[in-house]
């Protein structure tokens, strides 16, 4: 726990660094508001349940939907752009596997009332910073666009059942298999890997030059590169790739996606996941721009540990001894006065001997024994050793806080 609080804490604060508000919603949704986007077919991924009273429920496989709908329901008049941050446990009914659980942990946020470049480009910018303020060094983030990707399926003239066909193909980066079901549906060759070739370059400008004709899809190209520039200028974000096969698995995005993995990691690498969606007018509300991601926190945790990153240790300030029962009213007294000063101090509770009450402290890992005798009492005094260097010192009783705190 003093790693997952570690990690938490971080996240927090990079959060609220770029102004964004905590929020919290119920472990449990009706099971409407994940079928209302995705269809029946989601269920399968669920944990549902008829309560009771005969409703349907289910576990939240996620918070975006929660959070908007609680959005519709409680926050339409709030001032824009509400900048929301959120932790949660999820479910998905899915087979576990390290990395990858059916309750798991998600932090993430949601931005709502702002689709400029400058909005997009902080939002990206602050998932890449959570994740390397909380120390990881080996990530790649690669950035998307479903319109442009859906203009290139027009492009070839690709049904919905195609494109769906497709979509998961590209999702795992199976390319030849993407290359022979294009041969299957009668796509000419050179078609197929010019399609190919732009799923998986990252030069803006051949995607440019291959969707040229489309004006729709070009405003859309040079808003990213907006991104991109803001990016690299304002945020000092530099090692992003461009990648057009990123397709997201959810069904409610729209324009700009984007992940970050952990290169290290194997099959469960992705950290972090999001982009731009409308769910507003389906939940009742009155449209506004959405965007927003989420990270998966048990994978981070598990990418940290990865990176042998050295997480920071909560430690003991002072353990104080009593050496006989004569000491123990003084040496409870003295913790007591160390923590009313904000001190972490515990007392040995066990009536045990000097040397063994200093072995469980150094197991401990405290900064400091305090050892309270007869004689230390009678002169108000304590023996102080200082468990890093090894250093003896006798202190004053008053001066106690203040010596340990130095
Ligand atoms: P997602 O990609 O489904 O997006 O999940 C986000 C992250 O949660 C993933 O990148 C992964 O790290 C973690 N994750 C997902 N499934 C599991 C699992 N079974 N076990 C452990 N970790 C997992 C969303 O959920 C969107 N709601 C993100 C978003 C927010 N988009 C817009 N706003």
């Amino acid at each position: 726990m003093q790693k997952r609080r570690y990690l938490e804490q971080s996240i927090k604060e990079t959060f609220e660094k770029f102004g964004y508000k905590e929020i919290q919603t119920p472990t449990f949704e009706t099971l409407e508001l994940f079928t209302a986007k995705s269809g029946e077919g989601i269920i399968d991924e669920l944990y549902s349940f008829t309560d009771k009273g005969g409703r349907e429920i289910a576990l939240r496989p996620e918070l975006t939907a929660p959070v908007i709908r609680m959005y519709v329901e409680k926050l339409q008049m709030e001032p824009k752009p509400l900048k929301l941050f959120y932790f949660g446990n999820c479910f998905r009914y899915d087979r576990p596997q390290k990395g990858r659980y059916r309750e798991f942990k998600q932090a993430g946020c949601e931005i709502i009332g702002s689709d400029t470049p400058e909005a997009y480009a902080e939002l990206i910018a602050m998932a890449y910073k959570i994740l390397k303020n909380a120390g990881l060094k080996n990530i790649q983030l690669n950035i998307g666009n479903l319109n442009i990707l859906s203009s290139m399926f027009k492009n070839l003239k690709l049904s919905e059942d195609k494109q769906k066909y497709l979509i998961p193909l590209i999702d795992k980066a199976l390319f030849e298999d993407v290359y022979d079901a294009l041969t299957e549906f009668k796509i000419n060759p050179k078609d197929a890997t010019n399609f190919l070739e732009m799923l998986q370059t990252d030069d803006i400008n051949k995607i440019i030059e291959y969707v040229k004709s489309d004006k729709s899809t070009l405003e859309e190209i040079n808003k990213l590169k907006e991104i991109l520039k803001i990016l690299k200028n304002s945020f000092d974000v530099k090692d992003y790739n461009v990648k057009l096969s990123i397709v997201r698995g959810l069904d409610y995005y729209k324009g700009i996606v984007f992940e970050i993995e952990a290169t290290n990691l194997g099959a469960e690498k992705q950290l972090c996941g999001g982009g731009a969606y409308e769910l507003i007018s389906l939940f009742g509300g009155k449209e506004f721009p959405t965007a927003g991601f989420a990270i998966g926190f048990d994978r981070s945790l598990i990418a940290l540990e990865t990176e042998k990153f050295v997480f920071p240790t909560q430690r003991i300030d002072a353990y104080v001894i009593p050496i006989n029962e004569d000491t123990i009213e003084k040496s409870l007294e003295i913790a007591n006065e160390l923590r009313n000063n904000n001190l972490k101090a515990d007392v040995d509770l066990m009536r045990r001997g000097v040397s063994k009450a200093m072995k469980y402290a150094s197991s401990l890992n405290v900064k400091n024994a305090i050892i309270i005798g007869p004689d230390e009492i009678k002169n108000n005094s304590a023996t102080v050793k200082d468990m890093d260097t090894g250093k003896q010192e006798t202190v004053k009783i008053e001066n106690l806080p203040k010596h340990i705190q130095g």
